[in-house]
């Protein structure tokens, strides 16, 4: 108790927004369920929720969200920005106000920032930490210390920033010993990651000068916008075939400006394919962000034959949104390019699902990233549909799906403590001839903690 009176603001505002995940594994099964019938709005975007409490700290004056994912993800990044000084209100559901202190003003926190199993928090807040004269060590769960860092800690030692210490070759836990001085570069990504852009561009914001992210090809832009939204000064052009260059004019005077969060592609991706494949489904999934450079599984799955209908198309907080109407559908198995992979990648599992249930042969190419998830996605894919009895293969990169029109199921999933994992498989399950059982479900709570209500109210049978 006295040591909870004596520890500072800062440190206690930590400890009440994180959740602590270490309780025993939770075991979930889904049951073939009848039609999916009714409406359903999944939660905020993640990457934006993520970026709207990281901005509004580096804002100095009040920055009000709406439509924030309240994911455990999301709430470790609000944790570790209020460890940096930053105030943070919860409103009301999915409405925050953040408190910030502005670039070049934040603080050393105290304590570890600890990132659970997220990784786009992390590797963002390493970016401003990068570009600040501050210090901070940086840790997660056992999924997030496997991630690579090295792709963030290089551009950021050329900026200026010290890696003081670090894990098995750029892990986590990783101190990382900022610069009040970042220097202006010009960076080309060696894949394509808007995790990687992000931190160089935030890092960039205390830079006196121009930082420049080239990308060979284009990621998801939305802290370009956010900057912009901010009133920093950044610009884009186009950058050969399918790249872009982003240049971003540092030490700007970022102004709070509101953020509304439209539903998250990513999420929505789950419901989507449950209706695609359970027969006679017929709902609307309201509110989804469709920029296009996240809705890489629609445009696959319209070349499968899933009968999606965009409705109500209309601009949300900056973003452009639909209500889609999804219907089941019978589904060919299709050709995915290596090119659209940036624009789905966190979609490949729910795709192989949906490929499972599509008739004919769905080829998936590219996909080196997805061995560095939250989990070897590439691996705990073909587990998984090995386990419903799918036939599939790995070639290089590639993932092959034997589309039979049907899945047996009846099988045990290992989720590794990939959210993505998890919820794939159990949409699996409503439609595959038996039961589909996975090992742990907390991991949801990271990205989609309403997965289970919202299917629920389709029509979906857990147990
Ligand atoms: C994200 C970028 C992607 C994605 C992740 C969220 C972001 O990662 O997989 O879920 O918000 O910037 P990469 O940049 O590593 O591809």
């Amino acid at each position: 108790m006295i040591g909870a009176e004596n520890r500072s603001p800062r440190r206690s505002k930590v400890a009440n927004l994180s959740r602590s995940s270490h309780d025993a594994p939770s075991p979930l099964k889904a049951f073939r369920s009848g039609p999916l019938k009714g409406r359903a709005r999944p939660p905020g975007d993640k990457s934006i929720s993520h970026r709207a409490f990281i901005f509004g700290l580096l804002t100095v004056g009040a920055t009000e969200i709406s439509g924030l994912l309240e994911g455990d993800d999301v709430l470790r990044t609000g944790a570790a920005c209020q460890a940096l000084g930053g105030r943070l209100e919860r409103l009301g559901e999915g409405r925050w106000r953040v408190n910030g202190l502005g670039v070049g003003a934040i603080l050393s926190p105290e304590e570890t920032l600890d990132f659970g199993n997220a990784g786009t928090g992390a590797r963002l807040m390493m970016g401003v930490i990068g570009g600040h004269g501050i210090e901070a060590r940086f840790d997660g769960d056992a999924s997030l210390r496997k991630r690579p860092m090295r792709r963030i800690l290089d551009p950021l030692t050329l900026m200026g920033a010290e890696i003081l210490s670090e894990a098995d070759g750029g892990r986590c836990p990783i101190v990382i010993r900022g610069t009040s001085e970042p220097a202006p570069i010009v960076y080309r990504t060696p894949v394509a990651s808007a995790q990687i852009k992000s931190a160089v561009l935030l890092a960039g914001l205390n830079a006196p000068g121009e930082t420049t992210v080239i990308e060979s090809e284009a990621s998801r832009d939305h802290t370009e916008k956010m900057l912009a939204h901010f009133g920093a000064e950044v610009q884009v052009a186009a950058e050969g075939e399918n790249g872009r260059k982003i240049t971003l004019k540092g030490r700007p005077e970022l102004r709070p400006a509101p953020v509304i969060v439209p539903a998250d592609p990513s999420s929505a991706a789950f419901p989507i394919v449950g209706a695609l494949i359970s027969p006679d489904s017929d709902i609307v999934v309201e509110g989804v962000m469709m920029n296009p450079l996240r809705t890489g599984l629609i445009t696959t799955l319209l070349e499968m034959g899933g009968r999606i209908d965009a409705l109500d198309r209309r601009i949300e907080g900056g973003e452009e949104v639909a209500d889609l109407r999804v219907r089941a559908s019978s589904l060919r198995g299709v050709d995915v390019p290596a090119g659209r992979a940036p624009s789905m990648i966190d979609e490949y599992p729910i795709l192989a699902v949906a490929a499972a249930f599509a008739e004919g042969e769905t080829r998936m190419r590219g996909l080196h990233e997805l061995r560095v998830k939250e989990s070897d996605r590439l691996a705990a894919v073909a587990a998984g549909l090995a386990a419903a009895g799918v036939s599939h293969a790995i070639e290089g990169d590639d993932l092959i799906v034997q589309g039979r029109g049907e899945a047996p199921g009846g099988g045990l999933v290992e989720t590794h403590l990939d959210h993505r994992i998890a919820m794939s498989f159990l949409i699996m399950g409503l439609a595959s001839r038996q039961p589909m059982a996975i090992d742990d479900s907390r991991m949801i709570a990271t990205s989609f903690p309403s997965f289970r209500p919202i299917m629920e109210s389709l029509g979906a049978q857990f147990g």
